[in-house]
């Protein structure tokens, strides 16, 4: 037994004890006084808590989980199950690895008379401290600093050993249950600081739209009683703020003696105020200062403050009166070299992609974000809805309503709200993820409504009971994965009582976001309905050595490029640890890769989020709308293009109209449309007139079109034009050609997506046997050049019919198919031919949507155009190999030598294609994006249809009309050598 108090009380499996020691949380910003402890410590992993520390020391570094640096404890990725079977609130008695870090500090001299304070910034999931051997305090909450008064217990100018314990596993494991990685280790920095006695405990800011603010002081001193003639000052941008004497007074008429309670109030209407919005976040510097009764300064706090209102009015949220789009991410604190521990520098990246793409909020998804991140949000303009960290998926029902654990429901809730409150940027505050709804959020609920009663709280738990009601602790309908037609029709019953807004939507895992267009197109013109959040940012792939197993960790920066690990590494998923209880791929589903590249579906967010659209092309010109909420068109610069299937590119300046947000105006058509030819497309491309905080000059921010004359419809089967050219097949039928390697033959199969794999469609075509077609020739005739060829393609449970019909035109061949399906495979994922080339064949060139990978439910952002890229810049790695690199809506497209030859074709109508250096089978085969060995050709598929992507890894499927159906398909295309 041991002797030592912190681990007798053994709170790792007491949920009731959250905190011992611990001051409580607050909004306090200081500058000076400040001595980083970041660094390497001496380190020892322990098999279990109460076994005994005296082996050998290591070191880990701090910031950082022990988990990606040199220990055996590795990470592990479940879902919703916890990787050990305990109940809550147990956990592993003999397999519990904690970390013991220890450094021994020099308490600087000058801090003599001064409180003295230890912050750990994060530690997962049990801390307990002690100094010099004697128990300092204990802390829960994985994703929360813990601060303790060191003052009794560090002599300054003398060295403090001081030791932080981490346990892996406890009772707060179990409402840590979110869906990312298993980590342990101490994820942000570590500090001390010092302050004087008398220090401001908390400042607590109400910044309104109105420009009234209100800064409430809380003022202690570690003596106990306050010191007679304390008083605060403020400065707001220079101008000076003074003790609310209104409020003093009415504390004494209160018979309430302000000094005793030590609160104070800073108040001002500004004149005149710069408000705030994700659009336009204008800051102001407050600073606080606590004054002794000589005017001398005891202690200062800064904070950049937003003036704005959020509040729901009937089913609108309303931002500053206005009802906002929330365009939102759910975003987790993510590295691929250090797990959960992120710098200020990536995070900044992090929301300089979200603006550069459109996105203006940010779910915090699962726990309150690194403080950074709030700091950037308010800064760059995002608004965010700050969730807890209460996430007990695995025994969700039971812990909602289980009394032990309903202190940590409100601690968790609460030293959220009192750390974030100041930020203008934050305005939602949500209860946590996937815990069932139980008396315990009632709670939490109630603590947040007193406190801060000028955000709303949101609950997906509570409000997915009935959206409709009114009395739960969400104030906003928040699903996540609803059909949208639920969504559509919910608002258009009459019985929407508050904000629908999807806490998550459009599951990115993969080759994914298909219909996300839709949404927003139902979004924006259904009242009642105002955004959501993508699920998710990250693809959370770790980077880790292939040879051994072993995570790169904090010394692999660099070490991948594009999407892509460097040789000889790859992106861990769940399993690649060596794992045995783990959910896979399912980690892996963000819209960006694991080192932040965007996937294409990043695209079609941009230009769904358009803050400048092409609304129609009228006789009188061009129709232009200003879709934002707040700010005008200045801050953008135009340039028009006149793209055509077969003249050049013509550009002009744009001058872009002076609109007010919602305005329209219509503009002249700045070109002659020229008077033959076929298609022609308008596009408008919009950058940033100047520097924006996320955006140099210059940087794309949308790219609406408008086609401004359609394409002349091509005739059937040409004749045969040339008597000399003729038709080559072998005796099965096959096309026989210098330039390809394989010929065309019938594609009813692509290598499943994760949405196709999850979703169940990937097993119903491989039970049919679309994965391995035997093709059989059934007639091969000639006619005056002409060849046509019937053949069967047999899976298990049913045949296919297709015909191609050959024939010799002008430079080449033109290729007639027809494919029948019958009605057994009644939702296949393609129709259409595949073909492989000869090498050397590297360019690619098309007329048609792009440049970048775009699927007929994800096209909406890749405008139609001549783009040209390397092949092999055309597949998009996803992390587990799937279908990709597909370009939709595509007339033509040729691909090229360096010599300038190769192949051009020429397709009947626009069609999605592909042209990759894999099979369908090579990126079935393996699991990892390292393992693809890309073949020196082409292989080209060329598609009557294509079935959507969907979301069915978590989630609606495509939409009905994005279904490829049974029964006759017809496609043709010419194939000519360059
Ligand atoms: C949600 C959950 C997320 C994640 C997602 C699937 O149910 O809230 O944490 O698991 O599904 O990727
Ligand atoms: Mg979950």
């Amino acid at each position: 037994m041991t002797s030592d108090p912190l681990l007798a009380l053994r709170p790792w499996e007491s949920p009731e004890v959250t905190s011992w020691g611990r001051l409580p949380m607050n909004a306090v910003d200081r500058r000076s006084g400040v001595l980083p402890l970041d660094g390497d410590w001496c380190f020892q992993l322990l098999p279990a808590p109460d076994a005994p520390v005296g082996g050998a020391w290591s070191t880990a570094y701090v910031p950082g989980v022990w988990t990606l640096q040199d220990t055996d404890d590795l990470p592990q990725y479940t879902n919703v199950r916890m990787p050990y079977a305990e109940f809550p609130p147990l956990s592993p008695a003999y397999r519990n690895p904690t970390g013991v870090y220890e450094r021994t500090v020099d308490i600087p001299a000058d801090w003599a008379g001064r409180r003295i304070v230890l912050q750990v910034g994060a530690a997962e999931s049990v801390l307990l401290v002690h100094v010099d051997g004697r128990p300092v305090g204990i802390s829960k909450d994985s994703h929360l600093a813990a601060e303790f008064d060191l003052t009794p217990v560090v002599r300054p100018g003398s060295p403090a050993t001081l030791r932080l314990t981490v346990v892996k596993w406890s009772d707060a494991s179990h409402i840590e249950d979110q869906d990312q990685w298993w980590h342990g280790g101490i994820t942000r920095s570590v500090l001390l600081y010092a302050t004087d006695p008398l220090h401001l405990a908390d400042v607590t800011v109400r910044a309104a739209y109105s420009g009234e603010l209100r800064v409430d002081c809380r003022v202690r001193d570690t003596g106990g009683a306050l010191p007679d003639g304390w008083y605060v000052t403020g400065e707001l941008d220079g101008d000076v703020l003074a003790q609310d004497a209104e409020f003093d007074r009415a504390n004494v008429e209160d018979d309430r003696v302000s000094d005793f309670l030590g609160e104070a109030r800073l108040h001002t209407v500004v004149g005149d105020v710069r408000t705030w919005n994700a659009e336009t976040p204008e800051l102001y510097d407050l600073t606080v200062r606590l004054h002794r009764a000589d005017g001398t300064v005891a202690d200062t706090s800064y904070q950049r403050i937003g003036f704005r209102d959020v509040e729901i009015v009937g089913r609108d949220l309303l931002v500053n009166g206005e009802r906002v789009y929330i365009r939102g991410v759910n975003r987790h604190d993510f590295h691929p070299l250090t797990g959960r521990t992120v710098s200020y520098d990536d995070m900044r990246a992090d929301l300089v992609l979200l603006k550069r793409f459109g996105f203006n909020a940010i779910r915090t998804a699962h726990y309150p974000n690194d403080p950074a991140l709030y700091d950037l949000a308010d800064e760059l303009g995002f608004y965010v809805v700050d969730e807890a960290d209460i996430e007990s998926h695995d025994h969700a029902h039971e812990i909602a309503d289980d009394p032990r654990y309903l202190n940590a429901f409100v601690d968790r809730v609460s030293r959220m709200v009192l750390r974030d409150k100041n930020h203008p940027s934050v305005i939602i505050w949500s209860l946590g993820n996937e815990s069932d709804y139980g008396a315990n959020h009632d709670a939490a609920a109630g603590w947040v409504r007193r406190h801060d009663p000028t955000r709303p709280i949101q609950y997906e738990g509570a409000a997915k009971l009935d959206w409709a009601a009114t009395d739960d602790a969400s104030d906003i309908a928040c699903p996540m994965y609803a059909p949208l037609e639920d969504c559509v029709a919910h608002a258009l019953s009459g019985e929407q009582t508050r904000p629908l807004i999807q806490c998550e939507y459009s599951h990115a895992m993969g080759n994914s976001n298909g219909t996300l267009a839709d949404h927003w197109a139902a979004i924006e013109s259904t009242p009642g309905l105002q955004g959501g959040f993508i699920w998710e940012f990250w693809d959370h792939g770790i980077l880790q050595r292939v040879n051994d197993g072993r995570p790169v960790g904090r010394g692999g920066a660099g070490l991948y490029d594009n999407g892509v690990a460097a040789p000889g590494l790859r992106w861990a998923y769940g399993g690649d640890f060596g794992e045995t209880i783990h959910d896979g791929a399912f980690i892996a589903d963000g819209v960006v890769f694991p080192d932040r590249t965007p996937k294409p579906a990043m695209y079609e967010h941009r230009e769904i989020a358009a803050p400048l659209r092409i609304e129609c092309f009228r006789h009188e010109g061009i129709v232009l709308g200003n879709h934002q909420h707040f700010r005008g068109l200045d801050w953008l610069a135009g340039e028009w293009e006149l793209s055509s299937a077969d003249g050049p590119t013509l550009t002009a300046a744009a001058e872009l109209p002076n609109l007010r947000p919602g305005e329209t105006a219509v503009v002249p058509l700045p070109f002659e449309v020229p008077r033959d030819g076929g298609e022609v497309w308008l596009t408008l491309r919009v950058t940033t007139a100047r520097d924006e905080a996320w955006a140099p000059r210059g940087t794309v921010v949308c790219l609406p079109q408008v086609r401004l004359r359609e394409a002349v419809p091509v005739a059937g089967s040409p004749a045969v034009a040339n008597r000399s050219a003729s038709v080559e097949v072998d005796a099965d039928g096959l096309l026989v050609h210098p330039l390809l390697t394989a010929a065309p033959t019938l594609s009813l199969w692509r290598a499943p997506t994760d949405n196709d794999e999850l979703g169940g469609m990937a097993l119903r075509w491989r039970t049919w046997g679309l994965d391995a077609l035997v093709r059989k020739a059934v007639s091969v005739r000639e006619d005056g050049g002409r060849v046509t060829v019937d053949a069967e393609y047999a899976g298990t449970l049913g045949v296919v019919r297709h015909r191609q019909v050959l024939t010799p035109v002008e430079g080449g061949i033109h290729v007639a198919e027809e494919a029948e399906l019958p009605v057994e495979f009644d939702d296949v994922a393609r129709v259409g031919s595949v073909f492989e080339t000869m090498p050397g064949l590297d360019l690619l060139e098309w007329f048609g949507q792009g440049p970048w990978e775009s699927y007929p439910d994800r096209s909406t952002g890749a405008p139609v155009g001549h783009h040209s890229l390397p092949v092999d810049e055309l597949f998009t790695p996803y992390l587990r190999p799937q279908e990709s690199g597909g370009r939709h809506g595509v007339r033509r497209f040729t691909l090229s030598a360096p010599d300038a030859t190769g192949l051009a074709v020429t397709l009947d109508e626009p069609r999605q294609i592909s042209v990759t250096r894999y099979r369908a089978d090579d990126l079935t085969a393996v699991t990892h994006h390292d393992q693809l060995v890309p073949r020196s050709g082409c292989v080209v598929h060329l598609d009557a249809a294509h079935r959507g992507l969907g979301t069915a890894s978590c989630g609606p499927d495509t939409s009905p009309s994005h279904l490829v159906a049974p029964g006759v398909h017809r496609w043709s295309w010419t194939l000519r050598a360059l």
